[in-house]
């Protein structure tokens, strides 16, 4: 059930922004990160698979890892909340998709204009030269990690990484410029599928908090529950669609 002032608030709003997470990829198949029991933080350390230092002492773990991990994702397709947002964009004025996560499933779903955050599993490239290293050299296709050594780069025999943002690292600075100006200019952001813990990142639905409406969309509690103007207790592909059904006659 979908209150009357937020309903109202969807059908006003001139520029809409998503900010998703882990959680709004959880119904695809794909793991969130800290959740209790199937979470990959519960499972995996990522000190040792999420770190520049962690990728020099042994990259063969860590691309084994990430090559895991894509080939995981490409077993998935999107869901009915990926597939709500990427509907949003015939609904409002304008619409920006802004994603922590690196799975490509908005991409997939329909979503023209992404901005990714924290990089993206189909785009390996040289640690040394940066130079781009073709996608499909990452996919192992295991049923669980493996070790596997790197491909090395064309250019410079550098070994190639994934295309990911580690801790310890900053973000890409286009995407996160985009990403600044979209929540400072949007009217209403819909918080999506995550704990709201990984700065900056997290720092963006504080950030419209102050000037706007934040939709935020968990089946739990989270750091933003305070700051959300509405709390929607339930799953992505549940309430996104109906959150969709708000625009339509
Ligand atoms: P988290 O694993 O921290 O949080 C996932 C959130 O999704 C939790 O708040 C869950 O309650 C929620 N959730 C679970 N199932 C859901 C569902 N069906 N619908 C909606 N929400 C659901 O993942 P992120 O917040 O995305 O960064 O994590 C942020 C960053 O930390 C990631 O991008 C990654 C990670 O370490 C790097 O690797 C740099």
């Amino acid at each position: 059930m979908i209150a009357e002032g937020l309903s109202a608030a969807l059908r006003a709003c001139r520029h809409l922004v998503v900010f998703t997470g882990a959680g709004v990829s959880r119904e695809s198949g794909i793991p969130t990160f800290r959740d209790a029991q199937t979470g990959l933080w519960a499972h995996y350390d990522a000190e040792q698979l999420a770190t520049p230092e962690a990728f020099a002492a042994d990259p063969d773990l860590v691309w084994g890892w990430y090559a895991w991990r894509q080939a995981l994702v490409l077993g998935c397709e999107p869901n009915a909340g990926h597939r709500a947002i990427a509907a949003l964009q015939d609904c409002v004025p304008k619409l920006s998709v802004i994603t922590q996560n690196v799975d490509g499933l908005h991409q997939r779903a329909g979503s023209r204009d992404v901005i990714e955050l924290h990089g993206s599993l189909f785009q390996p490239r040289c640690a040394i030269c940066a130079h781009d290293a073709p996608s499909a050299v990452l996919q192992s296709g295991e049923k669980i990690p493996q070790r596997l050594p790197p491909p090395r780069c064309p250019e410079c025999q550098g070994p190639i990484r994934p295309g990911v943002v580690w801790f310890g690292e900053m973000l890409p600075e286009i995407p996160w410029q985009r990403a600044a100006e979209a929540v400072q200019a949007c009217d209403l952001l819909l918080c999506v599928g995550t704990s709201a813990l990984v700065y900056p990142a997290a720092a963006l639905p504080m950030l419209a908090a102050q000037q706007g409406t934040v939709v935020q969309i968990n089946p739990e509690p989270t750091a933003l529950d305070e700051h959300a103007t509405f709390n929607l207790r339930g799953r992505a592909a549940s309430v996104l669609p109906q959150l969709l059904a708000q625009f339509q006659p």
